[in-house]
Formats: C-alpha cells, structure tokens, sequence
C-alpha cells in the first residue's frame, strides 16, 4: 500500500509512464493492493478507515488519481487513464459496499470465529523414536573400547577379494572361505576385479595397517553378508564389531586382559570367561572366546529345574573368535613380524545383544516390528 500512495501521489511523467501500454500494470498494482486492504477491514471501525483511504474526497486514493494522474495527463494518455480510473472506481465502489454488507450482516465475524486459531486444542504429538537395539549395543561397545584407547573406523561392506580373503591368509581353495560363502556382484564387462560383500569386518584389519604403522588400536563395526538360509540364529546380512590392535610389545596377556575387561562391562563383573583354542588362518594362536552362561549364571541348571536351555547345561556360551595375529598378515601390509604383535578378534553384535537381552530369535531385529523395538527405548 506505502508505495501505491506514494505513487498516486506523484504525476505519470515523474513515474516515467509515457505510453498508453504501461498504464495496465500501473492500474493492475492499484487494484491489486486495494484487493488486499479490502481483505483486512473485518469490523466496521476497521472498514470505515478503509472507505476513508480509498474513497476520501480530500485525500482518497482515487481522488489522487484523478488530480495526480488524469489531470495533468498529456492527450495520448488521458483518454486510457481516465478509462481505466472508471474501471477502478465501478470496482472499488462494489467491493467497498459488499465488505460493509458483509459485516453488518455478521458473515465477517463468523468467517473470522472460523479461522481463528484455538490455542487450547491438543497438539499433533509425534512420538519421539529411538535407537534400535542393534545401534544401542553398538554404541555400548564402542563406549566400553574407546574408553582404553582404542579408535573407531569403518570400512566399505563392498570389498575385493584380496582384502577379504588373501590379505588375511586365506588363499583362494582354502577351506575357510566356505563358510563364508558370499554374495559375489555382477559387474559390467571390462570391470577388472570381481568384487563382493564383506563376509566379515576383518578386511579393515589389511586396510587399517596399510595407512598407518603401529601402534594400531583400533575397532570396525559394521554390516556383514554371507549367504545364510534366514533362521532363529542365521541372517544374511547381519552386524560385528572387529578389534584390532598391533604394537611393539603385546603379548598374550595383553589380549586376555582387554577382552576379560571388554566382556566384564557389558555383561557385568560377575561373569567369568574362559578361551578355547580354534583356528583362524589370520591369528596364531587362535581362541574361541567364552562367557559363563548369563541366564543360568554358569550353573547350567534351569531355574524350574532340568538344564538351562540357552547353555544347553554347559553353563559356558561361546562369545567370539579371537586370536594373535598371524605373522603372515603382517607380510601383506608391510609390517615387520619380528618387530611388531599383536591381537585381533572379531565379535556378532547382533548374538551381543540376543544375550544380554534374551533375544531368541535374530530375525526379531530385522522385521521392524514397533511391538518389539519399542521394548528398548
Ligand atoms: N572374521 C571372523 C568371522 O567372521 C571373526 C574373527 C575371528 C575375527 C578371529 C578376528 C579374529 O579378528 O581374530 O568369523
């Protein structure tokens, strides 16, 4: 409206309008911003002010027009504005009496009671999400690592086979690499390498130490894939967290002691934990890490009698494989093996979080079921 006035205050010359053409923009601005203002005036002190404003004999919009911009126009553009004047003045004449009608008749009021916001109706409550368990138990692990020294990386779920396979002692025909029997990618034609889906998070082992020399502390959580039938304890694609950590002087009990430490926090201080030995080409030794049964409390007796169904009586359940790391691995990334050892271990984040939650079936992570997750808020 302020630059209407001021416009309508002015003569056409000074607003740089010389041809008839430019008149309809100017007119259609006009009728524009009384349009608005007309829009405002709900009540009638409200739509007294706005008759003033346009029709005012003294001062009115209109009447600044026709003294402004008809008056003094040159003869090519009087015959245009004084038609166009009529226009908005047959225009601003109706709207201003069907706006009056409008609210004596109370249909402003009741169009204004309908729009008016009602501050005191409930809100739209978006429950707030959480976590999933999975991401909770990782940042647990996490924690627990971090809090002595290690850091975190991650690694592509998409690798070569060298970084999967041959980089961590496992030839191509070694038996090993059944069981982790992968999803390979069909590529383009001309792509060199074949390419496939981690079966496990140790490649970060090879990547880790090729960037940096040691000391290395480091752990890799992640997606994993293996070509598993879906079942209560199988997932295609399912979540681990590698450790790794190589320096100058570890030795055995530096291993055991970091594990011990690890499994103390996340299950508690009463658990006891024992290793096996087992065989991974990339660690030498190699151990098969377990904890004493946390449903039984080790016993491996069920609490309404008969034998603990999670232990299957043993009162131990295997954790994780773990292990020195061989000194063949350390061939591939230039390390060297006389100088340097160290330890590496591998845990299922999703069997993590089975245990400590009493999960028995890993599909329950993957259906997003919200009866479930929101169990663990
Ligand atoms: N990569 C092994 C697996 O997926 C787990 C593992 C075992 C990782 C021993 C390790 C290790 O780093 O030392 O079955």
């Amino acid at each position: 409206m302020k630059a209407q006035e001021n416009k309508t205050g002015l003569p056409l010359v000074q607003l740089g309008i010389t041809r008839p053409e430019e008149l309809t923009g100017l007119f259609a601005d006009l009728r524009g911003s009384f349009d608005n203002d007309c829009a405002c005036a709900h009540d009638e002190s409200a739509w007294k002010v706005f008759r003033d404003r346009w029709l005012g004999r003294k001062s009115g919009v209109l009447t600044q027009v026709t003294d402004n911009w008809l008056k003094p126009a040159t003869p090519v553009l009087k015959r245009v504005v004084g038609q166009k004047l009529n226009e908005l003045r047959a225009h601003v004449e109706s709207q201003i009496e069907a706006r009056r009608a409008a609210i004596e008749s109370g249909a402003e009021e009741a169009a204004l009671t309908r729009e008016r916001v009602d501050l005191s109706l409930p809100g739209v409550i978006r429950p707030i999400g959480s976590h999933h368990l999975i991401r909770q138990v990782l940042q647990e692990v996490e924690d627990i690592f971090f809090s002595i020294g290690f850091s975190i990386v991650e690694g592509p779920e998409i690798e070569t086979p060298y970084y999967n396979f041959e980089a961590l002692n496992i030839p191509e025909f070694h038996p090993v690499r059944d069981d982790m029997d992968t999803f390979y990618l069909d590529l383009p034609k001309g792509v060199p390498a074949p390419l496939l889906l981690r079966t496990h998070t140790s490649p970060m082992q090879i990547r880790t130490m090729e960037k940096q020399k040691p000391p290395v502390r480091v752990i890799v959580p992640g997606k994993v894939y293996r070509r598993d039938n879906p079942d209560a304890t199988h997932s295609f694609m399912f979540h681990q967290v590698e450790g790794l950590a190589v320096d100058t002087d570890i030795t055995f009990c530096d291993f055991t002691g970091t594990i011990e430490y690890f499994v103390k926090q996340f299950f508690g201080p009463g658990v006891k934990t024992r290793f096996r030995p087992s065989y991974f080409p990339f660690t030498e030794p190699s151990v098969e890490f377990d904890v004493s049964c946390i449903f039984c409390g080790g016993s491996g007796a069920a609490a309404g009698g008969g034998v603990c169904s999670k232990c299957k009586g043993a009162g131990w359940i295997e954790l994780f494989g773990a292990g020195m790391v061989d000194p063949a691995v350390y061939g591939f990334v230039n390390y060297d093996a006389k100088k340097v050892s160290g330890f590496a271990f591998g845990m299922g984040i999703d069997r993590l979080a089975m245990l400590k939650y009493g999960i028995d079936d890993i599909q329950a992570f993957f259906q997003n079921d919200v009866r479930f997750l929101k169990q663990f808020p």
